[in-house]
């Protein structure tokens, strides 16, 4: 099967599921798996294996639902970005708007961060529930934030993992396939979809960023699932902070009405979709988000699970100020760059076994668009160990562009739907 789709050809049915339950058992060794992600990373996979190896990894596991629950359920999905703690704010919000958020989220995946990363800085927080606690939580709070369960497509579990070591994230047929089985399996409602695409994006082009978009609202609508995907800039990162806990504080002051405008704007437009999905007439969630309503569900979410919303965030024990070099205006600030710099001072995992650091990450002082002083501060770099400071310095250099007298044109965040 690896020689087959190395040289171009593609995988019947059952060599698919074969496939998948004897690399999910350990007959297939990770060897064997990471060198034929690489052959689908580079040959592609038709529209029919990509729906039997998610059909595949689906069977791996056992499916969730939430039929019993007395609100119609909605998820969302990112496809992982820089700086992108939009789910933080999120499903509190729709909770607080009258839909259940049942989220299963994901750890950081080369350099663009994790939700559940970022959520375990706060102290006590637990990532890992069990189904029925998960239902519970979702009728008394109305929103979970969890890891997948052990018995959730654990195919994708070992496969996400290993791709992340392995040069093989990259791949629209390995990208939908792991979204869409856990979300299948997970048995939402409706699906709500942030496609991610620029420099910080796994999809580069607007073309490949659609195609993604429109394979995975396929296999969701093939599975009864109300999927619908919105393409979104990942050129610049959002917001202010990549990190783990300094993504969580930039949450929180979203939920108490301030945050940056990205931020605020993206939550926004994602929870209409879902709450529109999921076929609910009500607020507008901008109201609700000025109310607290969505900061009074944040705290419950956060107590159910186990962690104290109202402790102090861990902070990193060095920082590093980045000053700006010249006075003009920020007219580029690179998502990937800046992704990679939090990846490199510890927010993000080198290998799949290494823990991530709590206060490690980057503060970016402007956005683009801003004017900016010679010598004020442009980054603040965190990390707990600061040897780690010059190859995050590395990253940072010529992904950052600051023009005297230019005339900046903001690009729209969210680009199709
Ligand atoms: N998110 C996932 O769950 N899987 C991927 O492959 C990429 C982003």
């Amino acid at each position: 099967m690896i020689l087959a789709k190395r040289d171009g050809g593609e995988l019947s049915d059952s060599q698919i599921d074969w496939m998948i339950a004897a690399y999910t058992q350990g007959v297939v060794a990770e060897e064997q798996m990471a060198a034929l992600n690489m052959a689908i990373l580079l040959n592609g996979m038709s529209r029919r294996e990509i729906a039997r190896w998610t059909a595949a990894m689906i069977a791996s596991g056992e499916r969730m639902s939430f039929d019993s629950l007395d609100r119609p359920t909605a998820d969302k999905h990112s496809t992982g970005g820089v700086g992108d703690k939009i789910t933080l704010p999120l499903a509190p919000l729709v909770a607080a708007c009258g839909v259940a958020v049942p989220q299963l989220s994901g750890r950081g995946l080369g350099h663009t961060g994790g939700t559940l990363d970022k959520l375990e800085s706060i102290p006590g927080w637990r990532a890992s529930m069990s189904n029925e606690e998960m239902l519970a939580q979702l009728g008394s709070v109305g929103a979970v934030i969890c890891a997948a369960g052990e018995g959730l497509a654990p195919a994708d579990r070992k496969l996400y993992a290993l791709r992340d070591v392995t040069g093989t994230v990259e791949a629209i047929p390995l990208i939908a396939s792991s979204i869409m089985s856990k979300k299948i399996a997970e048995g939402t409602g409706a699906l709500v979809l942030d496609v991610k695409v620029g420099a910080g994006a796994f999809m580069k082009t607007l073309d490949s960023a659609t195609e993604l978009a429109r394979t995975m609202v396929d296999l969701g609508t093939d599975a009864g699932v109300n999927t619908i995907a919105l393409v979104t800039d990942m050129s610049t990162p959002l917001g202010l902070t990549a990190g783990n806990a300094i993504e969580v504080a930039e949450s929180v002051d979203v939920l108490a009405g301030g945050g940056p405008a990205d931020v605020v704007e993206l939550t926004v437009a994602l929870a209409r979709e879902m709450i529109s999905a999921a076929g609910v007439s009500g607020p507008d969630p901008a109201d609700v988000l000025a109310s607290g309503k969505a900061m009074d569900t944040w705290r419950a979410m956060i107590l159910a699970q186990g962690g104290d919303p109202s402790a102090p965030l861990p902070t990193a024990r060095e920082t590093h100020v980045v000053t700006a070099p010249s006075t003009g205006v920020l007219t580029r600030l690179d998502a990937m760059a800046v992704g990679l710099a939090a990846w490199r001072l510890g927010a993000g995992r080198e290998r799949k076994e290494d823990a991530v650091q709590a206060g490690a990450g980057v503060t970016w002082h402007a956005r683009p668009g801003d004017s900016v002083t010679a010598g004020a501060p442009l980054f603040t770099l965190h990390t707990d160990t600061p040897e780690r400071f010059d190859r995050a310095l590395a990253a940072l250099e010529g992904g950052y562009e600051i023009e005297d007298g230019a005339a900046y044109e903001a690009t729209p965040l969210i680009l199709d739907r």
